[in-house]
């Protein structure tokens, strides 16, 4: 968990290069759905354009015909879900009922300049999402990924208001999860405005208690 543009999707790609796990990033998936033209990824965004969540039930039921892949069975890592109680709720329900519980909810802390900053300096590749910052991880060759040689874009939802919007609703929204998985005694704080390794040496400490 943690603000957008805090690093969850980079420390997702570190995490699972490490355990061997799918990485299950529900804007990824919309984003996957829109470029391949589905109707879902289409009304997704509706609202992810301009920073919205898109709805509980759409994003539930993607969640849920995810996690029921083979790739899921032996464990997995949730980037970006959930975003509200309702979601949550929603979510230990499917993990009840796959005999499973989640482990660790890691959340990582940043102040809203930092996330402006990374937000505007990001760059994704449109075929294999992988991200990229002007800066602190450029591409060898401008515009071009160095994994596979996609096309580098700037997301929809990267510009200066749908940030401000996004900002507003992680707080409004997300930021009471917070306390619903503190409550279960399985959050854990880490500090994002360090450099990627070092955020993920703090990330590999809880990890490593399981
Ligand atoms: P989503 O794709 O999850 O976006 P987000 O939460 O806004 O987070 P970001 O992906 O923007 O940031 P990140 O934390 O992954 O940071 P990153 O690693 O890229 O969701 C998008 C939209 O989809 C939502 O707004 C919503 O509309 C919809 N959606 C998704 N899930 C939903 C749900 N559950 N319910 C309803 N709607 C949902 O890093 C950012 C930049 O900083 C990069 O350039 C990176 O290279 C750089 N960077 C990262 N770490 C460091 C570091 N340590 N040092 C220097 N630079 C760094
Ligand atoms: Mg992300
Ligand atoms: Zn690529």
């Amino acid at each position: 968990m943690g603000p957008p543009g805090a690093g969850k999707g980079s420390q997702s790609a570190k995490i699972v290069e490490h355990y061997v796990m799918p990485s299950i990033s529900t804007g990824q998936m919309f984003r996957d759905a829109y470029s391949n033209n589905e109707p879902i990824g289409i009304e997704a965004m509706k609202f992810i354009k301009n920073g919205n969540l898109v709805s509980d039930d759409i994003t539930n039921k993607i969640v849920a015909l995810r996690l029921s892949k083979q790739d899921a069975e032996d464990g997995f890592l949730l980037d970006g879900y959930p975003r509200t109680v309702a979601q949550a709720i929603a979510l230990d329900k499917m993990l009840d009922e796959m005999g499973t519980k989640l482990d660790a909810v890691i959340n990582i802390l940043s102040s809203n300049d930092v996330l402006f900053e990374r937000m505007e300096q990001r760059r994704v590749c449109r075929t294999c999402g992988t991200t990229y910052h002007l800066r602190f991880k450029a591409p060898s060759v401008e515009g071009v990924c160095d994994k596979c040689g996609g096309e580098l874009y700037q997301r929809e939802d990267d510009s200066h208001e749908s940030v401000m919007n996004r900002l507003m609703i992680y707080e409004t929204k997300t930021k009471p999860l917070l306390d619903y998985y503190d409550k279960k005694g399985i959050l854990f704080n880490v500090n994002g405005m360090q450099s990627f390794d070092k955020v993920y040496e703090d990330v590999e400490l809880v990890l490593g208690e399981f």
